[in-house]
């Protein structure tokens, strides 16, 4: 059984399902067939997938080359560090060869990076395609392919050039995350913790009381899980699609985390999911700081991180080390930053997020040399 939420602009800008379930890619992808029938296709895939028969990516390519005018099939590597230029370049050339015209469309299948910049190429190439997400990572299908973020990474930051194109629809296989290597998976977690932190008690308290069927993939556990994170992230996006106002507080731990994984060059000794998770933890302790929440929810946080095997602390990643100056200089890189003053995203208690932007830069240093060992 599939479950499906409609995530509605309130001026009616967008309007586009979310479809999760188990085994359902085909059986969901035959819904958009007008989008699709005699039209050219272009599936930017994961290299980690292949065309072997009867694998999820044979049989959509199989049914593709059935309705469509012409199929072109485009495997990219995954992870940060490819999510740049040249591979945006290297997109652009081979789409273009392959003659399209304005009613192709793209569909991206694989995790958060194949969905960001293939949503990219399509958002530029000729002023526009339309795509269909078929997000494959936990990561991707409870965040990245929902709500239109598209981008890629620059050397002076994460995200920095990409714009806000809305898919046709997503389609979300949960069976398909059974093979994800369990530290990305875990990371996955971590959006979905955020959630619950930033406005649902209530699905904080089902993260916690069902963590190791949800670790373990059970079902109906972790589809509800899915939904609900894709539910909360609908209700924001619908409402604030360019984030002017509410949906910033979906960011909370990302200016932390965006400020590592760049420091980092996005190297994989600190994947997006774990940087997110530390720098939710340190949110919650820097609210607790400024005594704007109970050090008992700083302690009910970290331990609901640590149960879905995140890290609470950057310090506890061994295989790297950061200098606070220059941790310091990356947080004013990020997109958040208005006027000249750092944006963070903090909470009262579990459930209650808010936008605080008035945190003078003394405090954030200080903070700093209590979060990172030099
Ligand atoms: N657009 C947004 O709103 C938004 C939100 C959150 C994160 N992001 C972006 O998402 C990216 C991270 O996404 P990610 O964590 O999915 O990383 P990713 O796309 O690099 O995938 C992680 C790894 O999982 C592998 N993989 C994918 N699907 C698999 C499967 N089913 N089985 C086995 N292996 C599989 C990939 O080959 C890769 O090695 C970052 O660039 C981040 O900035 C974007």
């Amino acid at each position: 059984m599939s479950k499906t939420i409609f995530i509605r602009e309130i001026n009616g800008k967008f309007d586009y399902p979310i479809v999760i379930g188990e085994k359902i890619i085909l059986q969901k992808i035959k819904f958009v067939e007008k989008e699709i029938k005699n039209k050219k296709v272009i599936i930017i895939y994961d290299d980690y997938f292949n065309l072997k028969k009867n694998s999820v990516l044979y049989d959509l390519n199989h049914y593709m080359l059935k309705i469509a005018n012409d199929v072109k099939l485009i495997s990219i590597k995954s992870r940060d560090k490819n999510k740049n230029l040249k591979t945006l370049r290297f997109l652009i050339n081979k789409i273009l060869k392959f003659n399209i015209e304005r009613n192709s469309i793209v569909i991206t299948f694989g995790g958060g990076v194949i969905g960001d910049i293939g949503g990219f190429v399509s958002s530029i190439l000729l002023r526009g395609l339309s795509y269909i997400q078929i997000p494959t990572t936990l990561l991707a299908q409870v965040d990245s392919s929902v709500g239109g973020k598209t981008g890629i990474n620059t050397s002076r930051g994460k995200n920095l050039v990409g714009t806000f194109h809305q898919p046709k629809c997503v389609i979300i296989d949960t069976k398909i995350l059974k093979t994800l290597p369990k530290r990305e998976l875990y990371a996955g977690f971590a959006e979905v913790i955020k959630y619950s932190l930033i406005m649902d008690k209530n699905f904080y308290n089902y993260l916690n009381i069902n963590y190791d069927k949800i670790l373990n993939l059970k079902e109906p556990y972790i589809k509800h899980t899915v939904y609900k994170s894709c539910q909360i992230k609908s209700q924001i996006v619908s409402k604030d699609e360019k984030e002017n106002g509410i949906r910033a507080i979906l960011n909370l731990g990302h200016t932390f985390a965006h400020a590592f994984e760049s420091e980092l060059s996005y190297k994989s000794d600190l994947i997006h999911g774990e940087a997110v998770a530390i720098g939710i933890c340190m949110a919650f302790r820097l609210s607790s700081k400024l005594n704007l929440c109970k050090n008992s929810e700083v302690k009910k946080v970290e331990n609901l991180i640590s149960k879905y095997k995140l890290p609470t602390t950057i310090n506890e990643i061994k295989t790297i080390s950061f200098k606070r100056k220059s941790v310091f200089k990356k947080l004013f890189s990020d997109k958040k930053v208005k006027d000249g003053k750092l944006t963070f995203i903090l909470c009262q208690s579990i459930g209650k997020a808010m936008i605080k932007n008035d945190i003078d830069e003394n405090t954030i240093i200080n903070f700093l040399k209590e979060e990172i060992n030099e």
